[in-house]
């Protein structure tokens, strides 16, 4: 597996096999890495040439008060991993590579950012998109991978790769889940043995929810003040929002009609959990 530092480097490597006619993958992430991100990486190198994973805990996405500095490293596990998948690069650029001094230009998509996590989390998918704009411009591959577990930042990727008309095809996956049904998250680190259980209780409401459609409600009010019950019913879990949304605009739903999305975020101890699942009524 070929380890790549630079902007140069990766654009020259990225570049060869262009050239040569092979289609490459890549696969954008934070790193310490889990089953979730192996799936995406899988995926890639399964309908790929070529596949490149980039590891960049990125600063623009955090708020000033959130865990930057404290995110989850394990930078050695994360390369023996990929090398046993057979990636074939793993990009490591630098804070000072990607954002060099003077650095001025973002990337901010309007609207469907105002909601859910754009909402409590101000300035993280200007942060999101920003990089992914950028990685997308310095691998320019055929295909990105991302993982429906954070479900809005993928809509949101494929708005600007609509809205920006970018040659790269997005490629959503299901959110992978640990046993007790917990979706898998760098985060859930931060989880003593206490918490870990409270932080079931988020798949837990979601599929009481499912079943509450199923059986017929449609009232989202109802749908969201159940699932608030059963959340806070645990003492150590902080709502922070509860959403029953539009699936492609993130827009608050009054009623449940066709297609939308159950989601939510959680504060566990120092962990920001989140979840969603898409349910359709017919
Ligand atoms: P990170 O949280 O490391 O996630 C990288 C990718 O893995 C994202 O596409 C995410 O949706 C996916 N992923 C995480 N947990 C998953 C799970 N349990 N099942 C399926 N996929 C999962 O998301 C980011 O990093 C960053 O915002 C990034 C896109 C890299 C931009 O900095």
């Amino acid at each position: 597996m070929n380890i790549i530092k630079t902007v140069g480097d990766m654009k020259t490597w990225s570049r060869a096999i262009r050239e040569s006619g092979k289609t490459l993958g890549l696969v954008p992430t934070m790193g310490y890495l889990h089953e979730g991100h192996l799936s995406l990486a899988r995926k890639s190198i399964n309908t790929c040439d070529h596949t490149v994973v980039s590891i960049f805990v990125n600063p623009k996405q955090f708020e000033p008060n959130e865990d930057l500095d404290t995110y989850p490293r394990d930078l050695e596990a994360d390369r023996r991993e990929l090398e046993r998948l057979g990636v074939d690069a793993l990009f490591l650029p630098t804070e000072e590579e990607m954002y060099p001094e003077g650095f001025q230009t973002y990337v901010n998509i309007e609207g469907m950012t105002d909601h859910l996590c754009g909402k409590s989390r101000p300035g993280f998918f200007r942060g999101v998109t920003t990089v992914v704009l950028k990685l997308f411009h310095i691998v320019q591959p055929h295909s990105a991978f991302f993982g429906e577990k954070d479900r809005q930042q993928l809509e949101v990727i494929r708005q600007m790769v609509r809205d920006l008309n970018l040659d790269v095809e997005i490629v959503g996956l299901p959110i992978v889940r640990e046993a007790d049904g917990l979706a898998m998250s760098s985060r859930n680190r931060y989880l003593g043995k206490e918490e870990r259980e409270t932080a079931q209780s988020l798949n837990r409401a979601l599929k009481q929810a499912q079943q509450w459609i199923a059986e017929g409600e449609s009232s989202v009010e109802k749908i969201r003040s159940g699932m608030r019950t059963l959340i806070e019913r645990e003492g150590r879990a902080q709502v922070d929002y509860i959403s029953v949304c539009d699936p492609k605009r993130f827009v608050e739903l009054k009623e449940i009609r066709g297609q939308a999305v159950v989601a939510l975020a959680v504060q566990v101890g120092k962990a920001r959990l989140i979840d969603n699942c898409l349910i359709e009524r017919i």
